[in-house]
């Protein structure tokens, strides 16, 4: 099947619009359990589950209403149309909309976008949130998500709240992960926000296709899930994040290992900070990391100790009681 008929099957038609002009909200998410590579590139399926939590606050504002021409806007900055940023966005909406159908779209992010703080999550996550308004086509948010996950795999999680499972055995449909966390906490430390070299679509097919470590990776982050799914339910913080920073660290040594120094996203200022978060842990502050695509580190704590952290860390530029 292409994505064409992929997305025919999820939504038979498009119709009329039923809103001259939608305003929609899309928050990231950030991966516990990471995925890395893609099986099947037009469907846009993993090769292995994830598990991540969406944020609340952090994320992409995205504006949506019919046009003579396809037009967007970042950040209040016109987009060029022979980027591959507009091809992108309108590929994606016309793959949805069909080709006849013309938008103006105007999106704010309130994170540095493109730097592996999962921006393109919330922006694909908010494009469907948006046409699904515009058009009422009151498709469920699972069907969202798997509309979503065909603009970037992660943006299929952020659409479900709280903890969120993405199981590649099933479609890659989305669930939620109940689990009796109250106060867990995921905090930013902005490396550096300049655009990545390699963008993790680019990145991780080239990890599966050249990395000696990639088998490896689909074993450690497969037994990583199974061990880390329980702990979440149960609210098992210490155990949870143990298993979240060795996941992160195992994705990072996969692309480490096609020894390619361009390709490496991890700088010395995030190792620095991976370091201080475990010296700090060993000196009894609850506190572990992650790190997705790009050098910036995220820091899981829980709110009890957000006074600790915040002193410890002058590097959290910003931060959100997550669940
Ligand atoms: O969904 P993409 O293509 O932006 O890739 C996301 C990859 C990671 O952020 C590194 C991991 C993840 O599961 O979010």
């Amino acid at each position: 099947m292409n994505r064409k008929d992929y997305i025919r099957s999820i939504l038979p038609s498009v119709g009329s619009p039923k809103e001259d002009l939608v305003e929609v909200f899309a928050p990231i998410n950030i991966a516990l359990i990471k995925y890395w590579g893609k099986k099947d590139r037009e469907l846009m399926l993993p090769y292995n589950s994830s598990l991540s939590v969406t944020l609340k606050n952090l994320g992409t504002k995205t504006k949506l209403c019919l046009s003579d021409k396809d037009m967007l806007s970042i950040n209040s900055q016109i987009v060029d149309e022979d980027s591959e940023k507009f091809n992108k966005v309108f590929q994606f909406l016309h793959l949805i909309c069909g080709d006849d159908v013309k938008f103006r779209v105007d999106t704010e992010n309130n994170i540095p976008i493109a730097s592996g703080l999962a921006s393109s999550a919330s922006a694909f996550a908010s494009f469907v949130l948006a046409v699904n308004a515009l058009f009422g086509f009151n498709l469920t948010p699972e069907d969202c998500a798997k509309i979503a996950r065909i603009g970037s795999v992660s943006a299929g999680r952020s659409l479900h709240p709280g903890f969120v499972l993405m199981n590649h055995e099933n479609d890659s449909a989305v669930t939620n992960v109940l689990s009796k966390f109250n106060d867990f906490c995921v905090g930013f430390c902005i490396v550096s926000e300049e655009e990545k070299k390699y963008k993790s679509r680019d990145n991780m097919d080239y990890t599966v296709s050249s990395s000696v470590f990639y088998e490896s990776w689909l074993q450690i982050t497969k037994r990583d899930l199974q061990e880390i799914y329980p702990l979440i339910e149960n609210g098992d913080f210490y155990q949870v994040g143990k298993i979240a920073e060795r996941n992160a660290l195992s994705m990072h040594a996969s692309i480490a290992m096609l020894n390619e120094e361009d390709r490496f996203y991890l700088k010395s200022e995030s190792l620095r900070i991976i370091k201080k978060v475990q010296t700090l842990r060993d000196n009894g502050l609850p506190v572990f990391c992650t790190v997705d695509a790009g050098p910036n580190v995220k820091l899981l704590f829980q709110y009890k100790d957000i006074a600790s952290v915040a002193s410890a860390f002058p590097e959290m530029n910003f931060y959100e009681k997550v669940v």
